[in-house]
């Protein structure tokens, strides 16, 4: 259960007689050492009053999507944010069917719309109404986009009825939430990963640079922090805060990254170089802003600069290396290429032409590609990529 240390929890509780065991649950979260914020739909406040959960959350109960005064608080999206998993229990067959429909019509399901954060649901209600062949395919459709299902377990139910259709006991629940956390298999190894950009200087206000935002190294480090690997993040300049339990490195040219990137590499076992590293530099910094003058053209001279992958990868302690392609054509087979050229093991192929993934969006479609296979990752949350390619990079580096 340590692997819910520090983790936040979005625990919501729908309208069922099992909601009187949240409280149980919330405990047993908060036990455990997660974070709690609890969002009740009306009717679970007929079953259990949200002063109990406040009180066992340690946090005020959201429960209206247009309360003012939550909204100034923490506002429904920024709930979405935090939430690193969004556990429901019970999840009712009701809003089981919302949810399936895409409904957004109270807070609770408008959160499990708007956030990336992993949904479990722990379903809770009467065997006939398990069994019904509507919530049968509805619980289908929510696996079907990764939704997980905890249980439901069977036995004797409230209205007297035996069958499928219990809610889970709060301590499998909350075991079953810790689980989802990666099975720490990168614990004891150490991961060094680039992410964003670079920045290279031309005079002392203007530079070369791209559109990478940093999102799919943070993702990234964020997964190879939660299975249990020592990180090092190698950041150039973005906009994002560090991820909790890893040491982060903020450099700005290539240069300085290759020095960051080779500064304990004995001691890495696993680098993955994510950033969107500038093939050139100019050759010389302007010590003074340059002046447009009267000039209609202006050569800027550029230099290459050291291809930090293939650095590593060709180091005499190397560590498992993989890199990226960012390709606009040809996607994979410029990959293939890079991956033999540069002697990396896995390379990750994306395709930066579309604008709804890649460079600086929240999604993200891959092809993760090694000597001899190749695999597609789908349309995915950086935040969900992640944790999926740090777990085929382990099971490759395990192999
Ligand atoms: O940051 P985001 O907005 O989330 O966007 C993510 C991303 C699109 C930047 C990311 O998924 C990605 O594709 N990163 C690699 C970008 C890139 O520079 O690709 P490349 O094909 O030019 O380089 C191939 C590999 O060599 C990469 O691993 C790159 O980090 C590395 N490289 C390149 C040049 C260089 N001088 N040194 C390097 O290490």
């Amino acid at each position: 259960m340590q692997r819910l240390t520090d983790r936040k929890i979005l625990l919501g509780i729908t309208g069922g007689i099992a909601a009187y065991k949240c409280a149980e649950l919330a405990r047993q979260l908060r036990g455990a050492g997660a974070e709690v914020r609890v969002v009740m739909t009306p009717a679970a406040t007929e079953f259990i009053t949200p002063l109990t959960l406040q009180a066992l959350s340690g946090n005020p109960v959201h429960l209206h999507m247009l309360d003012a005064e939550a909204e100034a608080g923490m506002g429904h999206i920024e709930l979405a944010r935090w939430a690193d998993l969004i556990l429901v229990a019970p999840a009712t067959a009701d809003f089981m069917a919302r949810l399936t429909a895409g409904q957004a019509d109270d807070l609770l399901s408008t959160l499990c719309l708007a956030s990336d954060a992993p949904v479990c649901l722990a379903p809770a209600m009467n065997q006939a109404m398990w069994r019904n062949a509507a919530t049968q395919h509805n619980a289908e459709m929510l696996q079907q986009r990764n939704i997980t299902l905890f249980g439901p377990g069977i036995g004797e139910q409230a209205c007297g009825d035996i069958g499928p259709g219990r809610m889970l006991e709060p301590v499998e629940i909350a075991q079953l939430t810790a689980e989802q956390f990666g099975n720490a298999v990168l614990a004891g190894k150490t991961v060094f990963i680039t992410a964003g950009p670079t920045r290279e200087a031309i005079d002392p206000v203007r530079y070369i640079s791209n559109h990478s935002s940093g999102k799919m190294g943070y993702a990234l480090a964020q997964a190879a922090v939660e299975a249990g690997a020592t990180v090092k993040l190698i950041s150039g300049p973005v906009n994002l805060p560090a991820p909790a339990g890893l040491e982060r490195v903020m450099v700005s040219s290539a240069e300085q990254m290759l020095v960051a990137s080779l500064d304990g590499i004995e001691r890495c076992d696993i680098f993955i170089a994510s950033a969107a590293v500038a093939d050139f530099r100019a050759a010389d910094i302007a010590e003074h802003k340059m002046k447009k003058g009267k000039a209609d053209e202006m050569v800027l001279r550029l230099v290459k600069n050291p291809d930090i992958v293939a650095t590593v990868a060709n180091h005499p302690q190397r560590p498992f290396t993989v890199g990226f392609a960012a390709e606009t054509r040809d996607v994979v087979a410029y990959a293939r290429d890079k991956l033999s050229r540069k002697r990396l093991d896995l390379i990750i192929a994306n395709d930066v032409s579309r604008s709804d993934i890649g460079f600086n969006s929240d999604q993200n479609a891959v092809t993760v590609v090694s000597a001899d296979a190749q695999q597609v990752l789908p349309e995915t949350p950086k935040r969900q990529l992640g944790g999926q390619l740090i777990a085929m990079i382990a099971q490759q580096y395990h192999a």
